[in-house]
């Protein structure tokens, strides 16, 4: 039996669309045995799963398919446990995750015959892009480049005392509709912003200097066309802000909005709960930390 784990992850972090992401403290583990007896995969649920987090089974079996047929193998007989801490369909990498954990875990059982490069190349297909599954395989802040059809990146440690304020609303909104909104163009002017800025925010968290970060992760391209499918928007940027976040950005393709926080977060959590309630949306608060680590095998026995 062993156990893969993966973080959660959220992307883009203001201008960094498809580009930037880091990794959080929040986790899907997956229990694998092998279980003879058995003819086929099968689920089951434990530990902090919740009905809500019912997990992608599909795309964890999915990617361990993927893996054992480059080997030319079948899947063995498995019992397969799911303890999910990530809410799904709410911006916070969970299919990352599912995709990560599914190639993982039958790399580790094919004898890690593929190097992580590969895996991640896997997974980023899977996917369709490069943003949440980069940090959830090598944790940290992570900014991914695909290049003829490759993918290459790079990692930075947050500072230490960057907190994550997740603030996810109670429903869920597709990645797929979330991209329907986005033109196939964009204005120059608009991009240029954007390079600007997410340039800037890269070498503020190297530098450890997190003054402007307000201004760096304030996109001007996705999050606009995106609002009107968030009620409250507006409101919960303008609050969180108030309350002290050093900035704040929709978490992929959202419905979560995560501030960054030096000390406020109980406030900055607050605020933007009862900017949601105003807009008669229920939400909760994840108070969470940047994770170093990526995709992890435990307990190998
Ligand atoms: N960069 C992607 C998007 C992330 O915003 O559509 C989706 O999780």
């Amino acid at each position: 039996m062993f156990t893969v784990r993966v973080p959660a992850t959220s992307a883009n972090l203001g201008p960094g669309f498809d580009t930037l992401g880091m990794a959080l403290d929040l986790y899907l583990n997956i229990e694998i045995e092998i279980s003879y007896g058995m003819n086929q995969v099968f689920y089951t649920t434990g530990g902090r799963a919740q009905p809500r987090n019912i997990p992608a089974e599909d795309l964890v079996v999915k990617a361990m398919h993927k893996v054992f047929e480059k080997v030319g193998r079948e899947i063995p007989p498995l019992k397969v446990t799911i303890h999910n801490e990530i809410p799904i369909g709410c911006g916070l990498g969970s299919s990352a995750a599912a995709i990560a954990a599914g190639l993982s875990a039958a790399n580790f059982m094919v004898g890690q015959r593929y190097s992580l490069n590969q895996i991640m190349n896997w997974a980023v297909q899977m996917e369709g892009h490069a943003d949440n599954i980069v940090p959830a395989m090598v944790g940290g802040f992570t900014t991914a480049m695909v290049y003829e059809g490759k993918v290459y990146y790079q990692r930075l440690s947050l500072p230490e005392e960057i907190k994550v304020v997740a603030v996810v609303p109670d429903f869920v909104l597709s990645t797929a509709e979330a991209r329907a909104v986005l033109p196939d163009k964009v204005d120059l002017k608009d991009t240029i912003a954007n390079l600007q800025r997410a340039c800037y925010l890269l070498a503020s968290i190297y530098n450890g200097d997190t003054r402007n970060i307000h201004m760096a992760m304030d996109d001007v391209i996705y999050q606009p066309l995106r609002k009107h499918l968030i009620p409250g928007f507006e409101l919960v940027f303008e609050m969180a802000a108030d309350a002290g976040a050093l900035g704040v950005a929709l978490s992929g393709a959202g419905p979560t909005i995560v501030a960054f926080c030096t000390g406020d977060e109980g406030q900055v959590g607050q605020a933007m709960m009862e900017a949601f309630a105003s807009h008669g949306v229920d939400s909760r608060v994840l108070y969470l930390n940047p994770s170093a680590e990526g995709v992890k095998i435990l307990g190998k026995r």
